[in-house]
């Protein structure tokens, strides 16, 4: 089987490309990404040389790209995780989030369409959503497969959209697709511009570490190779037209998670229990932001007998680890472009 994976030098998609590479030698799978700011061919290294490995190098709102390695390589599936993903960015340049995640999720549905026209059902595109499409949740329940869309910021209305194109393609075309719409992930290889990795850097490096508002939005967070198991589990065992949740059955508030990984770093760096709780630093809130995101699993669970396999101890313990020896991987990403946009959005609050 031929996988076209999209995004793949990108936080979740180096996890599902290295899954997939290493677990079914007998699949080739391709990497296409355009590389942006969050794309990084270093998150993949060990697996570079791999026989069954090809990294494409392209952007999926050029059609024409599109229309050529379709031809070429003649894929069999897709799994789409492509996109601008940080809501923050999304706030300052709606535009760019319309422009990957809606046109090039269209743009990759109707080359499908039109390169599997002569047995479209052998084929089949799964799509990698957000629970963010559902929209804030008050102290209370849970997003099922059935909560309607809310989308509140630029980045979850272009997701939501990206959803119902795929969705559309299913209805009208009988394209056969596959969503998953998940919580929070954390992790190796995740861009510190997002909560948990900016603040590892900064508590490393004892810099302020920026809470918005008052701290008191709630996620639910989940581990990322977990993501890329229940990945594997849609990907084959999933049901066709069908959408699954995906959680962490680990919902913090912003504030005690920051706590807990400024308590969990004074130990990892021998410095004084409470010293880096000191570093932490109440900004001005994200425009619009979603109060409480919670996923309510059942399905997935329930269907595909998936459940998470690390604990929230395990997993940021290990995450915390791996930024300590990664220190180049994070000196790169942090040097350069994203510096100065860095501190732009700082400053601005
Ligand atoms: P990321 O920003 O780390 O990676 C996105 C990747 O897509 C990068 O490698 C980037 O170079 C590539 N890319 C961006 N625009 C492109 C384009 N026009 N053409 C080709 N490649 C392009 O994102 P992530 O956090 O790994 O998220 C991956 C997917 O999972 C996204 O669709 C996101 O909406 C979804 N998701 C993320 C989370 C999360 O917590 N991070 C949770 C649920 C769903
Ligand atoms: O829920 C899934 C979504 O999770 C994904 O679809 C997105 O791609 C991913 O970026 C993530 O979105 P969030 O906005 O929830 O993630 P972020 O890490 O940006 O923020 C997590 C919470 O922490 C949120 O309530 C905002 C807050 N925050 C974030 C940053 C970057 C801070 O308090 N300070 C910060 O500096």
């Amino acid at each position: 089987m031929k996988i076209l994976i999209t995004g793949g030098a990108g936080f979740i998609g180096s996890h599902v490309v290295r899954l997939f590479v290493t677990k079914y030698p007998e699949y080739q799978v391709f990497n296409l990404d355009k590389l942006t700011y969050a794309g990084n061919l270093a998150n993949l290294t060990d697996i570079e040389d791999s026989e069954n490995y090809t990294f494409l190098k392209g952007d999926i709102v050029d059609a024409a790209y599109l229309d050529e390695i379709f031809s070429v390589h003649k894929f069999d599936a897709v799994i789409h995780l492509a996109a601008e993903s940080h809501v923050d960015r999304s706030i300052t340049d709606p535009l760019a989030f319309v422009n990957t995640n809606v046109i090039g999720t269209v743009n990759l549905l109707n080359t499908a369409r039109k390169h599997w026209a002569d047995n479209l059902q052998d084929h089949l595109f799964y799509h990698i959503s957000t629970d963010e499409v559902y929209g804030s949740l008050g102290a209370e329940g849970f997003f099922t497969e059935e909560t309607a869309y809310d989308p509140r910021s630029p980045y979850s209305a272009s997701k939501a959209s990206s959803d119902h194109f795929v969705r559309a393609y299913y209805h009208t075309y009988g394209m056969p697709v596959k969503v998953s719409n998940c919580s929070n992930n954390y992790g190796p290889n995740h861009f510190p511009e997002k909560l948990i990795p900016l603040a590892i850097h900064n508590i490393k490096n004892e810099k302020p570490v920026p809470v918005y508002g008052k701290g008191e939005n709630v996620r639910d967070w989940l581990y990322v190779l977990d993501h890329a198991r229940a990945i594997d589990d849609i990907f084959h065992r999933g049901k066709i037209g069908e959408t699954y949740n995906i959680g962490g059955i680990n919902e913090w508030r912003n504030i005690d998670l920051i706590e807990l990984l400024c308590d969990l770093m004074d130990e990892k760096l021998d410095r004084p229990k409470g010293q880096s709780r000191q570093l932490i630093t109440f900004v001005k809130d994200r425009a619009g932001h979603d109060l409480r995101y919670a996923i309510d699993s059942s399905k997935l669970m329930e269907e595909l007998g998936w459940k998470p396999s690390v604990t929230f101890e395990e997993g940021l313990s290990k995450t915390v680890d791996w930024y300590l020896q990664n220190t180049e991987w994070l000196e790169n990403v942090t040097s350069g472009n994203y510096q100065s946009y860095y501190e732009q959005q700082y400053t601005d609050r």
